[in-house]
């Protein structure tokens, strides 16, 4: 399946594709810096906040405060509206709405501790090895662990049902094109493909950049984070007034034992020591890099393994949503990086410490390895080493920190891969950002 999706994609597209597998290359995010924007984002917040009565109870205040903040960036003249609802699409939102499981287990998630937000596809043997990772984190206890399925594969539920050390919610991207065989967001009859003129063959859709018409398999990766991102951030009950950060991990990320210890110091230290910093990270950007074991903390562009950030940045991010939606780019953090990032106005640094704690050991493309004898899926283990020092908390309040200002990789002026071209692709994911925002942007 994965040959035939980028077989019949541009070159580009092929290229990139291959080069996801490996490293999730330099990357960049220009220049830039944005504490002011920050400042700014913030007091919003505490503006907001002071709309409420001192004496009103907190939940009262935060959920007022939310919606306060809701009121931003809704652009009027935009109507959203999401697809049809079919039965499955329609039993997993339902889904989407149950409480964690393991509560009774694990009543009580401390003050201080994070959300850690697994997103997957279908990769069950990467998964295992993810969740088995987590299984050994010290802290994970303490955590809300969501893990968000691009559509619905049956292997992937279960090895997230057999999840026993921590509190665990499921939810699926209800308008996920995988669960859309014949209909927008999947391949609907009449569609064009590839580089098919719409004039000629009477058929539906926009081009992208490059003539190249969307594909359902290739547009689903930025739609899911992008519907994942709203959704936690704006929709979930147990999630959209957390104030304290989120942390995001990909279905190849293994994760050391000292990740979640390692990001709670980091989520501490980061307003001294760079409150410039608009996340922590757990690993560098350079994907491959293991970090460089010196004795300090260090500020590096946001990288895309295992970042952490707060609601004051969401609120940033989703003040973007019409950059974010119609840059033609199907990869969302290219599309972070060439757009969203720079048009903050200052560099947007994330803070991590000298080493690792989370390493990418996917070798497969995205999308590939749905079929469990796929040559691509390599068994991951031998691919993360772990010397005594990654099992413990290894990161020390009274570091420096270093800053690498220039860094190779994407950037403003970027024109993006394309793939993400067509009307409704933009359309339905402008929507997911206003779906939690306004009454009902469902078909009537
Ligand atoms: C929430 O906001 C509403 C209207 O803005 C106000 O009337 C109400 O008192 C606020 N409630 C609390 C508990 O802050
Ligand atoms: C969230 O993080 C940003 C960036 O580190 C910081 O400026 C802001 O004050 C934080 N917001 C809250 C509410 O803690």
């Amino acid at each position: 399946m994965a040959a035939t999706t980028s077989s019949s994609l541009h070159p580009h597209h092929r290229a990139r594709l291959r080069s996801r597998a490996g490293p999730l290359l330099a990357v960049v995010v220009v220049s830039v810096l944005a504490l002011t924007g920050l400042l700014r984002a913030s007091r919003r917040d505490g503006a907001a906040a002071d709309l409420a009565p001192l004496s009103a109870a907190r939940a009262r205040e935060a959920s007022n405060r939310t919606i306060a903040q809701r009121k931003i960036l809704l652009d009027p003249a935009f109507t959203p509206r999401l697809p049809r609802h079919s039965a499955l699409s329609l039993s997993l939102a339902s889904r989407n709405a149950l409480p964690p499981r393991n509560a009774a287990r694990f009543p009580r998630l401390p003050d201080g501790h994070l959300k850690v937000v697994l997103y997957v596809h279908n990769r069950p043997r990467y998964l295992r090895l993810v969740v088995d990772s987590l299984s050994r984190v010290d802290g994970i206890s303490e955590a809300l662990l969501i893990v968000s399925h691009d559509g619905y594969f049956p292997e992937m539920d279960e090895i997230v049902q057999g999840i026993s050390f921590c509190q665990v919610k499921q939810i699926f991207a209800p308008y996920s094109p995988h669960l859309f065989p014949d209909a927008f967001p999947g391949v609907s009859p009449g569609d064009c493909r590839d580089k098919d003129k719409a004039t000629e063959k009477r058929c539906r859709g926009d081009p992208d950049q490059y003539g190249n018409h969307r594909s359902p398999r290739i547009v689903s990766l930025k739609h899911h984070w992008w519907w994942m991102m709203n959704t936690v951030w704006d929709g979930l009950e147990e999630t959209r007034d957390f104030d304290g950060h989120i942390l995001f991990i990909e279905e190849d990320h293994y994760i050391f034992p000292n990740a979640y210890r390692d990001a709670q110091l980091l989520v501490d230290l980061k307003p001294k020591k760079c409150p410039q910093c608009y996340a922590v990270n757990l690993a560098p950007s350079d994907v491959k890099a293991r970090g460089e074991g010196w004795e300090s903390l260090i500020a590096e562009k946001m990288g895309n393994i295992g970042y952490a950030f707060n609601r004051t940045v969401w609120r940033k991010i989703h003040a973007k949503a019409k950059q974010f939606c119609t840059f033609d780019e199907y990869n969302w953090d290219i599309t972070m990086w060439a757009t969203v990032y720079p048009s903050f106005g200052a560099p947007v640094y994330s803070l991590r410490g000298p080493r690792r704690s989370a390493a990418h050991f996917g070798k497969c493309g995205l999308h590939q390895g749905q079929d469990s004898s796929n040559v691509c899926v390599d068994n991951g283990v031998g691919a993360v080493e772990l010397d005594a020092i990654d099992k413990v908390p290894n990161i020390k309040a009274d570091w420096p920190v270093h800053i690498i200002r220039k860094q190779q990789g994407y950037q403003a002026g970027f024109k993006g891969w394309g793939g993400w071209g067509d009307r409704r692709d933009q359309e339905l994911c402008l929507s997911f950002a206003y779906m939690y925002h306004v009454k009902d942007p469902s078909p009537t």
